[in-house]
């Protein structure tokens, strides 16, 4: 018995080294942890099963019958964060570049089976360079039954993927299809091909932070929801978005115990507008003042930060927040910014997480360069979006919500449940200066007159009561209660139903 158990022993210790000391110090000495390392920081201590750690690929072609490593590139498994079962998968560079196999992908879609049936989240930490080349076909095939169970399991169960290194073909494609994608600073890079192929292909020189870093990906293309310094960062930062999801799109939101008094009032919200309408202020601080001990966690941050998105809480349980931000662009709505917040909208909606829309906006881009690049499509989404939720739907208007922007976020007449306006809202078309140019368009000569007619559009347009007296805003509230007034309308609708006739899916404007 003992003999076997040293065996066994000797075998997981194999394992455990993955392709060897010489590749684990070199991936140490890129700033990279292991596989294993990673998974220890991610979940609970003590608490990770590990799965399939002999299962090794079947290949035999290119001499690959020689080379076997337990394991084949990817570690699998579950345990737990903060006590909540997770499934997790961590690709091994270590081996063949952490690239996946036949048997690799089997390891990888059994875990992603368990994680269905069990309706838990699943966790991907990505450091590989995609289909493993000696296997061709057979690690494609793979590949694609990645890919399927990602988009079954979508909108059912959170799936979180993690860039930690160099990562190409499949390994950018099955987290494209995750609902958020982190990066590492500095050593993680998504490519579909990588720079040496550019080369072949465009003749374009271009190194690989340059092609898909996470400066790139956060700013430029918006396929990364954040990026963090290092291994560690990322992997807290991720255990942190796993206390605010749901498990699954039936247990709703966690609930955790709250210190913060939902009827705490705050004074400084009376005079967070300026008295200058042009006069930019930051929306931040307003989420930060109204949400649970102010942790507000953020998504997609430093793309279109004319718009926020993150989560947070009220009560102890998560609500996904959207608002326009004054400081950027004036907070309009462009292509980028109604891309983000759909997106954040859409999964919001798919997890049964209540949003709160902060909203001040002076309507959407005017110009070629936004119409040429779609923006009736973009600004579709958003509309798209909010119109089919069918969550809770709390939204307080700070100041601007003019045009169809009005309409767009989340206003009373595409689904809002509870609408308010702070005194200082401006409810109209357009800007009075705008709207007098145009309806008093003979007058623009005339300085005086036109002064006049601004002034009038102003009194009767540029306050929330219009709206109000149409039942389009439900109260005018005080700033100071905000966070008192969104507390209660959220437990109010905490039991909210809504009836939508059947359908295969809708067609959103993709
Ligand atoms: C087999 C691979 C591999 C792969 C890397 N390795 N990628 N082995 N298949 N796809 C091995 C290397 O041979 C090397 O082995 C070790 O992993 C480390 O790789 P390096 O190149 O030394 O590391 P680095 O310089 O950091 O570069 C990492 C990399 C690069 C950028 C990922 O290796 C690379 O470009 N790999 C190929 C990427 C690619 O084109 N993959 C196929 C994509 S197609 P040794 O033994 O020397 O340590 C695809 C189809 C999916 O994925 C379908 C999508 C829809």
């Amino acid at each position: 018995m003992r003999h076997v158990l040293e065996r066994l022993e000797k075998g997981r210790a194999q394992a455990r080294l993955g392709g060897g000391e010489k590749r684990i110090e070199a991936q140490h000495a890129r700033g990279k942890l292991t596989a294993r390392e990673r998974i220890e920081l991610l979940l609970d201590k003590g608490s990770f099963e590990e799965f399939d750690m002999f299962v090794e690929h079947r290949s035999t072609d290119f001499g690959m019958e020689k080379v076997k490593i337990p394991g084949d590139g990817v570690v699998t498994g579950w345990g737990t964060v903060n006590g909540r079962t997770v499934f997790v998968f961590a690709k091994d560079f270590t081996v063949f570049g952490g690239s996946l196999s036949e048997a690799h992908a089997q390891k990888i879609t059994k875990i992603q089976d368990m994680a269905l049936k069990m309706r838990a989240p699943i966790v991907g930490l990505f450091d590989a360079g995609g289909a493993r080349i000696q296997e061709g076909v057979a690690a494609l095939g793979g590949y694609g039954e990645v890919f399927k169970r990602n988009v079954i399991a979508s909108g059912v169960i959170p799936q979180i993927s993690v860039i930690m290194g160099p990562c190409a073909g499949g390994d950018v494609y099955s987290p494209a299809m995750t609902d958020f994608i982190f990066m590492v600073r500095d050593r993680s890079y998504m490519f579909v091909t990588g720079p040496d192929v550019v080369k072949t292909v465009t003749n374009e020189t271009v190194t690989s932070e340059e092609l898909g870093g996470a400066k790139v990906h956060t700013t430029k293309s918006s396929v990364a929801d954040g990026a963090y310094d290092n291994d560690v960062e990322a992997l807290l930062q991720v255990r942190r978005l796993i206390d605010f999801l749901p498990a699954n799109n039936m247990d709703g939101v966690p609930e955790i115990p709250s210190f913060d008094d939902p009827s705490r009032t705050d004074d400084s919200l009376d005079t967070l507008i300026p008295d200058n309408p042009n006069k930019p202020y930051d929306m931040k601080e307003l989420i930060l003042k109204v949400v649970d001990e102010g942790d507000f966690f953020e998504i997609q941050e430093s793309y279109a930060k004319n718009i926020i998105t993150g989560f947070a809480r009220i009560e102890g349980r998560t609500v996904g927040f959207v608002a326009n931000q004054p400081m950027v662009l004036a907070g309009v709505l462009d292509s980028d910014a109604s891309r983000k917040a759909a997106r954040f909208v859409r999964f919001c909606d798919a997890f049964n997480i209540p949003i709160v829309t902060f909203e001040d906006v002076p309507g959407f881009l005017p110009g070629t360069a936004q119409e040429y690049g779609g923006l009736i499509k973009h600004g579709a989404k958003l509309l798209f979006a909010y119109s089919e939720a069918t969550v809770p739907l709390v939204t307080v208007i700070t100041r601007k919500a003019f045009g169809g922007a009005y309409d767009v976020m989340a206003s009373k007449h595409i689904g809002g449940d509870v609408n308010y306006a702070w005194p200082t809202a401006q409810i109209a078309v357009m800007g009075a200066k705008g709207a007098v140019e145009i309806i008093f368009r003979q007058d623009l000569g005339d300085q005086e007159k036109i002064a006049a007619r601004t002034k009038e559009y102003e009194d009767r347009f540029m306050s929330p009561f219009v709206a109000a007296e149409r039942g389009y805003i439900d109260e005018v509230i005080m700033p100071h209660s905000t966070r008192r007034r969104i507390a209660r309308a959220l437990a109010m609708l905490r039991h909210k139903e809504t009836e939508r006739p059947w359908k295969k899916h809708d067609n959103i404007p993709l």
